[in-house]
């Protein structure tokens, strides 16, 4: 590795910093939301027949600020620190990286506005209204200037595979926003896709697809290889691996997403590429999950007193099982069974509780104290505590949805000898409630240990505070 100057560089930490922040801050935000909703499954009446508390208009309130804000706030974060780091080089346009953040707070406040009000283009996770588009178009665009004028400026001749995934991230998720999101506008907030029918339908879930696999993937691996590493104090276990892994991974997230279009009106050659196409994607996601797992190579005994190790490798354990359960539920007939059921749901979370909320939380505890000046968390024992209260949260809301979705789509497709339906719907919803309840539950605990981390990480933050001004006072008596 070459280092071009012997001085010191300044990285911008106050982008990352203000990331970091909003991370913590929109988690808790987006999962009160998740609780709420969840609990409106369970007892419908608590949308108090208000129409901006029903249910239809805050699932998109969870989902968008859970994606887009947390997931979104931690890889902006994350990305700025580890490009600067393994770059060498501060990062490129200071003013434009500050554009990105107050822009994305921008973006994320106009949708927690916007959604209870009714406004959606009705596009799963692409529900925003055309102005907003514009405006995530510009910071996106800000994003890559940012993020790719730094790699092109560095002072190391290497680019270090973490800023790979990221690149990867910024690149696809502009691809897919620009194609899924062109509308004709009709109005100040109301447009129509530029699709119709199937071809909407395919567009829609091309999109959907690679939001999982770029959005909460790709970038999420990039978190995945600075930060297993360093906490670890060991080299990626196959640097080799990482680089396959990349370019697998890349190419065959972007055929496989008519599996959420299986026995539709989509052509059923191009259900059956979809199929294939995720099945074969196990291959990569497992490479990399090993990858990553095996860097604790000859350093397993870390792990049974670094709780931001623990959150790191057991996220990858969640990424392993849920992509191990994604190629599976991708198969034609599995996909009879688990479609429209919780099994979905159940999928969902154990991918976005337990690999993108664990890696985040993991790498933000790594982060916290180094920028706010500190040697550790203000809590170390709230890590633990936290680490603890999630994982008891994830195992309960996912075993909770497999067995009401398995259960749900058994009860929907079971039919008597004479060929009627041997129970009627609202019977598999009854046999359902106790599930939802349960849910409930896992969510308020994973829900508890994000408020633990915003308390920590307040402490940590204003400890900082107090260590910035006693400083000088010291030095000057020294
Ligand atoms: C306290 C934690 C959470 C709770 C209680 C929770 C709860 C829920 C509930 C009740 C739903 C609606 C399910 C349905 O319509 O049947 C949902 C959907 C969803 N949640 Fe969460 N959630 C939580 C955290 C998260 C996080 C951290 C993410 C992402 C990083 C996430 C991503 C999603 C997605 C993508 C959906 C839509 C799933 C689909 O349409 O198949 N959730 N969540
Ligand atoms: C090899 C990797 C994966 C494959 C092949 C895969 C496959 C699938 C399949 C077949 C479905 C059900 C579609 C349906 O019946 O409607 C699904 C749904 C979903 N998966 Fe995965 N999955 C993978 C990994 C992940 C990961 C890691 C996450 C989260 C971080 C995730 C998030 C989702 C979401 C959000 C949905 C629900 C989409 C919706 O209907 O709104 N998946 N996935």
């Amino acid at each position: 590795m070459r280092f071009a100057n012997s001085q010191a560089t300044t990285y911008n930490d106050t982008v990352v910093r203000q990331f970091a922040v909003m991370t913590v801050v929109w988690g808790v935000v987006g999962m009160l939301v998740g609780v709420i909703i969840a609990a409106q499954l369970a007892w419908p009446e608590l949308n108090l027949g208000v129409p901006w508390l029903s249910y239809g208009r805050l699932r998109p309130l969870h989902t968008n600020p859970v994606i887009f804000a947390f997931g979104g706030c931690g890889l902006f974060a994350t990305a700025y620190y580890v490009v600067q780091r393994t770059c060498q080089v501060r990062l490129f346009a200071d003013k434009l990286a500050a554009f990105t953040f107050w822009g994305w707070q921008l973006v994320i406040l106009a949708a927690v506005i916007s959604l209870p009000l009714g406004f959606t283009q009705s596009k799963e996770y692409a529900e925003l209204e055309w102005p907003i588009d514009i405006l995530i178009t510009l910071v996106w665009v800000s994003f890559a200037v940012v993020f790719f004028g730094t790699v092109g400026t560095r002072k190391v001749k290497h680019i270090y595979v973490a800023n790979w995934f990221f690149g990867a991230f910024i690149i696809a998720v502009a691809m897919l926003h620009l194609v899924n999101s062109a509308a004709i506008p009709v109005g100040y907030m109301k447009s129509y896709s530029a699709y119709a029918g199937v071809q909407d339908a395919m567009v829609q879930w091309w999109y959907g697809h690679n939001a999982v696999g770029f959005f909460l993937t790709a970038g999420f691996l990039g978190m995945m290889y600075y930060f297993i590493p360093k906490q670890a104090e060991r080299p990626v276990y196959s640097y080799r691996l990482s680089i396959v892994h990349f370019w697998a991974l890349i190419f065959t997230y972007m055929w496989a997403g008519p599996h959420h279009l299986h026995y539709t009106a989509l052509p059923d050659w191009t259900q059956s590429v979809g199929m294939v196409f995720s099945l074969i994607l196990l291959a990569p996601s497992w490479g990399g999950m090993i990858n990553g797992i095996m860097t604790l190579s000859g350093a397993w005994h870390k792990l049974r007193d670094d709780p931001i190790l623990r959150f790191l490798i057991v996220s990858l354990s969640f990424y392993g099982m849920s992509t191990f359960e994604g190629p599976m539920m991708s198969i034609k007939t599995v996909n009879a069974l688990s479609h429209y059921t919780d099994w979905t749901i159940g999928h969902v979370h154990s991918g976005a509780l337990g690999w993108v909320g664990l890696v985040t939380i993991g790498s933000l505890y790594y982060l916290i104290p180094r920028l706010f000046g500190q040697k550790q968390m203000y809590s170390p024992k709230a890590v633990e505590v936290h680490f603890w209260t999630a994982t008891i949260g994830i195992v309960i809301y996912i075993a909770a949805m497999w067995i009401a979705g398995v259960m749900q789509g058994l009860m929907w497709r079971a039919v008597n000898p004479d060929g009627t339906l041997t129970y009627t719907f609202v019977e598999s919803v009854k046999a359902t409630y106790p599930f939802y309840v349960l849910r409930l539950l896992g969510g308020l605990l994973y829900l508890g240990g994000m408020l633990i981390m915003l308390w920590n990480m307040v402490k940590t933050a204003t400890a900082g505070r107090s260590v910035i001004v006693t400083i000088p006072v010291a030095a000057a008596h020294a």
